[in-house]
């Protein structure tokens, strides 16, 4: 595989600081120019992280930060970019878009072009196939080569690739409660006092996005675009908790007919086994220990790209629960996005 030259847009943020450590030594991209808002423009990446008392790798540190919004001149510089922006939902579009329209692939963490039926919303191991909605984006936008990408929101990564995988064992349904770190609000437990000894049971958008998303990313490609999962329901709700790192997600599915929790715990051990430098050796790595998963302890399995499963229980004979934990800024969002960039070049999306 040629090396890619990539871009980070938003390389200051909480996500942004993660796929720079991410991207270090890794063996196909390597970071060709890092940008952000319009406060960072012209400083040193170094001197920005400093200023906001945060470390920065030293093999980054004397880059230049570049304004986000100078699409053309970054789009010269790199084989495509990754995009993640704290910044209103039509400006996120508006600037994905217009790298997109330079002919510069966006694999975007932004939720603004997540609802469009011609943007593919791809977890690698589950849905794959939606990368062939591509061209359909491709028309809209009058591109050859530019086009938006996104992995998927953060708080459905600790229970979809379950239940993606139990599927064809006629799921119906599934109610999922997550415990959110302060990290996916792009805060530090420092920085949120707010959450000490306390849990806030309400996280704008969320509850909503984390309901409709798993029923595009389960939805079929059609002429028209994406046509999301009908059959299955999703009923979610989303609490913020003083964890770190991690997101935790308490999880009960029903099924058609009747299930076997054994049977669902081998299906889950062998799903989603991929080939590419970022793809953990478990994507679905079960716990056996009634009190694990816990993000303290493990939301670094798998170098924090794998999904970790514990306390199955059979419900009912046609329903199961369990818990999930995937690392929120890790698979959830930097490292997530990395392995979909990993799955789009090896696919040939960005010759
Ligand atoms: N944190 C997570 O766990 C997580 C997980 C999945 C997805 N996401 C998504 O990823 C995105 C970034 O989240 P984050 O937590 O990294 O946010 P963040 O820490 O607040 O970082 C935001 C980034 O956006 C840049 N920015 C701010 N205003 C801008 C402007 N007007 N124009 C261009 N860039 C601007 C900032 O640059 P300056 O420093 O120059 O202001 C910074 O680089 C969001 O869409 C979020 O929903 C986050």
């Amino acid at each position: 595989m040629k090396v890619l030259r990539v871009g980070i847009i938003g390389a200051t943020g909480m996500v942004g600081r993660r796929f720079v450590s991410l991207l270090e030594h890794h063996p196909w991209f390597e970071i060709a120019a890092l940008a952000a808002g319009p406060r960072s423009e012209g400083m040193s990446y170094g001197a920005a992280l400093a200023s906001r008392g945060e470390d920065c790798p030293a093999y980054a540190a004397d880059m230049q930060l570049l304004n986000a919004w100078d699409a053309a001149a970054i789009s010269g510089m790199v084989d495509m970019v990754f995009c993640a922006v704290n910044i209103p939902r039509a400006d996120a579009q508006r600037l994905e878009e217009s790298y997109a329209r330079c002919e510069c692939p966006v694999v975007s963490n932004n939720s603004a072009c997540r609802s469009l039926p011609d943007v593919p919303v791809v977890i690698p191991e589950v849905n794959a196939w939606h990368l062939d909605v591509i061209p359909q984006q491709r028309r809209r936008l009058g591109t050859k080569h530019g086009f938006i990408a996104a992995k998927c929101n953060c708080s459905i990564q600790s229970s979809l690739p379950p239940l993606a995988a139990a599927r064809g064992l006629g799921l119906k349904r599934a109610y999922v409660a997550t415990y959110q770190a302060v990290s996916g609000a792009g805060r530090t437990l420092s920085s949120f006092p707010d959450i000490h000894d306390n849990v806030i049971p309400f996280i704008p958008g969320e509850d909503e996005k984390s309901e409709t998303e798993p029923k595009k990313i389960l939805g079929m490609v059609s002429d028209e675009g994406i046509v999301p999962e009908t059959d299955v329901e999703f009923f979610s709700r989303c609490v913020r908790v003083p964890v770190s790192d991690g997101h935790t997600a308490a999880v009960f599915a029903e099924f058609e007919h009747e299930v076997d929790a054994d049977r669902l715990k081998a299906l889950w051990s062998d799903y989603g086994r991929l080939d590419l430098p970022s793809a953990p050796e478990r994507f679905i790595r079960i716990f056996d220990e009634p009190d694990r998963p816990q993000p303290a302890l493990d939301r670094y399995t798998g170098n924090g790209m794998s999904v970790c499963i514990g306390g199955i229980r059979q419900i009912h004979p046609h329903g199961v629960s369990f818990i999930g934990l995937s690392h929120n800024t890790v698979r959830g969002a930097a490292g997530g996005a990395v392995l979909l960039a990993e799955m789009l070049a090896n696919k040939g999306f960005f010759d």
